[in-house]
């Protein structure tokens, strides 16, 4: 079985909903896994060593991860090395849809990526990772499934990395 953390930060909940249709993305498909959902301000740095997979999600402030996620990345640094390989992903929700939610998921995928993650786009919809504007659509919701189905999917190796 397959471990996977999905770690966000959420002030009014939007975000928090990303996490759970990712989980349910993660739930619905074939693949016999173990998912944790959440809250950054509760996970704990050394949890990290546990999991196959992380993805992490939060709101956009002025283009960029909220600072409690950057505060947790930073955090990360006494695990360096220790997370090469495993799967990595990222999501962001923002008020406007060219307020900086893909600068977001950059962000967090960046850091990931300097811990020698592997991390994945997809040719379809939203590139980079799910992204939400406002309140939540049924699409964006839909992308964030598919996300979670692509994450596990990845991390059991039934797609290649
Ligand atoms: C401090 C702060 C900075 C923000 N900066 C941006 C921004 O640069 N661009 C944007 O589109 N929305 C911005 N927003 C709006 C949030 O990204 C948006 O409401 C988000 O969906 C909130 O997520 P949450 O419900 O998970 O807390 C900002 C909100 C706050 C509180």
């Amino acid at each position: 079985m397959i471990k996977i953390l999905v770690c966000y930060y959420s002030r009014s909940g939007t975000t928090e909903r990303m996490a759970e249709e990712i989980g349910k993305g993660m739930e619905e498909c074939e693949i016999d896994c173990e998912i944790d959902l959440q809250s950054v301000e509760v996970t704990d740095v050394d949890s990290l060593l546990e999991y196959d997979s992380i993805v992490l999600g939060s709101p956009t402030y002025y283009g960029l991860p909220a600072g409690e996620m950057k505060s947790f990345l930073d955090e990360s640094v006494k695990h360096h090395g220790k997370l090469e390989g495993k799967v990595g992903g990222a999501f962001a929700s923002s008020a406007n849809p060219a307020g900086g939610n893909e600068t977001t998921v950059i962000a967090l995928l960046e850091a990931l990526m300097i811990h020698g993650m592997v991390v994945k786009g997809t040719s379809k919809g939203n590139h980079y990772g799910p992204v939400v504007i406002g309140k939540p659509e049924d699409g964006e919701l839909e992308q964030c499934r598919d996300y979670g189905k692509m994450i596990a999917e990845l991390t059991a190796g039934v797609i290649d990395r």
